[in-house]
């Protein structure tokens, strides 16, 4: 089916039109932002084929103040915000995004940002005394949550101190007060790089915090485009046209002009509070709360009838964990490629793992040591390194994103002893779960490469598959249909 997105700017009305022409949109009215909203995203995503979920009518907030989730967790939807033709399956979106990551990457130069005057977004304006982040429902989204989550599915904006590069990132934004909200950006993160510049340099950092918008900005700022590299450009390569923003009024930092709220300020040097605890991606609330970066926001820009776009994280599956396991698999494929893997046939982010800790890949053997090689690549390359925690490779004839199938290549085809290598001292993160067992003293981990593959040395006297043949099954298939 045809993308009727394709041609339209970053516009998260459009958006919700197309899906809803898709019947893929739920309107729910009454929800409470206290912990209803969360829960009812939350359970909603553990169905087979999610909806969309657009809340209004938010009891202690004005009519049209709304809140988004789930937007990003069906196959048709996902296509629709990545402008390809739409696909029903995730079979059909992983195999009509094969080479894009890559293609858009090498196009992003073609796409800068283009300024306009106005947008939308400026329709209402808080500033000084009248600003007021309160005014919009944010969700407190779990219950352990130690504040309520304005930012989600949202895009922080920032720019480096000492050259023109702009970064778009995901990060996750807590409401302290009226005009103060914390900023959680993971050291290493592009946005935490910029700030500990500003922070060295004792500079107060610039920061528009776009809080709603397409999900394609959201879903393209929330995953690892190389460094230097503005998202602007990445996101203009996937519409095959530049980004329309207008300029912050306090910063000059670019706003998608159709954002449904930015806020917009600067986090001062020495101005860090507790953040935290939130509900995480891999399914834990991380160990103690910690101080994060403090915005002092200063400037409100906002649509009639506002939409915060959600995307709480929680045990897998959640919110975001389909889109990031297609984006991700997308992603290590590229990268398995362009480091000279040959063979390589399929990769599954797994989102049991959070598209993180579980991956797989499966590779059709060429020669001794290839089966380690693709393991060690998908553990360790730049998408893949960040938290990477069980990397399986397997052969061509086992589906990687097939649990049953991996599980069982694993079960009988390695051996503990000779298949699995553990490297240790690897890229860990302060939020993951089993850090509290750790002795490091930063946030490393230690990874595991699970070689699940026939041992190639073996190859050809390794047993069958006790299994009827494909041509077998399709004749069965077709002739006893009526019970298959
Ligand atoms: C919904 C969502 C929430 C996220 N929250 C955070 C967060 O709070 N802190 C963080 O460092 N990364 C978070 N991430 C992951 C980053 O967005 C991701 O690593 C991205 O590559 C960061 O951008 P950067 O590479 O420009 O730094 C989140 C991703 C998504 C999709």
């Amino acid at each position: 089916m045809s993308n009727t997105l394709v041609g339209h700017p970053l516009d998260l009305r459009a958006w919700i039109e197309d899906t809803r022409k898709l019947g893929e949109l739920t309107e729910v009215s009454g929800a409470d932002w206290d912990l209803e909203i969360g829960a009812i995203s939350e359970l909603n995503v553990k169905k087979d084929l999610p909806n969309a979920l657009l809340f209004d009518d938010i009891p202690g907030y004005p009519k049209g103040h709304r809140v988004m989730t789930c937007s990003t967790s069906s196959p048709a939807r996902l296509s629709s915000i990545l402008r390809l033709p739409i696909e029903m399956t995730n079979a059909g979106l992983t195999q009509s995004l094969r080479g894009k990551p890559k293609q858009w990457q090498g196009l992003a130069a073609d796409y800068p940002p283009v300024s306009v005057a106005t947008g939308p977004v400026f329709e209402n304006v808080q500033e000084k005394e009248s600003v007021d982040v309160l005014a919009f429902p944010s969700p407190l989204w779990h219950e352990k949550d130690g504040g309520r989550y304005i930012g989600t599915g949202c895009m922080v904006v920032t720019k480096d101190l000492d050259s023109d590069w702009v970064n778009v990132g995901t990060y996750r934004v807590m409401v302290h007060d009226k005009n103060h909200v914390g900023l959680d950006m993971i050291p290493g993160k592009h946005g935490a790089i910029q700030y500990d510049k500003y922070m060295k340099a004792g500079k107060p950092f610039p920061v528009a915090i776009v809080v709603g918008c397409d999900p394609l900005g959201y879903l393209i700022s929330g995953i690892e485009v190389p460094f230097g590299m503005c998202e602007y450009n990445y996101i203009g390569a996937i519409l095959k046209q530049p980004v329309s923003v207008v300029r912050g009024q306090l910063t000059d930092l670019p706003i998608p002009s159709h954002a449904e709220i930015v806020l917009e300020g600067w986090a001062y040097p020495g101005d860090e509070r507790i953040e935290g605890p939130f509900g995480e991606f891999h399914g834990y609330y991380p160990g103690k709360p910690a101080t994060a970066p403090v915005v002092t926001v200063e400037k409100v820009y906002f649509r009639n009838n506002p939409i915060i776009m959600g995307s709480p994280p929680a045990k897998p599956p959640n919110d975001y964990s389909y889109s990031k396991a297609v984006m991700r698999s997308a992603l290590l494929m590229d990268a398995l490629i362009a480091s000279g893997v040959p063979d390589v046939q399929a990769v599954w982010a797994h989102e049991i793992g959070g598209a993180r800790m579980f991956n797989v890949v499966s590779i059709k053997q060429r020669y001794a040591g290839h089966a380690r090689q693709a393991g060690h690549i998908l553990s360790q390359c730049g998408v893949g390194a960040y938290m990477s925690r069980y990397s399986v490779v397997v052969d061509e004839d086992i589906d990687p994103s097939n649990m049953q199938e991996v599980m069982w290549a694993v079960a009988t085809r390695s051996d503990p002893e000779m298949d699995i290598d553990i490297t240790r001292r690897g890229m860990g993160s302060k939020n993951d779960p089993m850090s509290i067992a750790y002795t490091y003293k930063a946030p490393f981990n230690s990874k595991a490469i699970i070689d699940a593959c026939r041992p190639f040395d073996f190859i050809n006297e390794f047993p069958e598959v006790a299994e009827a043949s494909k041509q077998l099954q399709e004749t069965v298939r077709a002739k006893w249909k009526h019970i298959l």
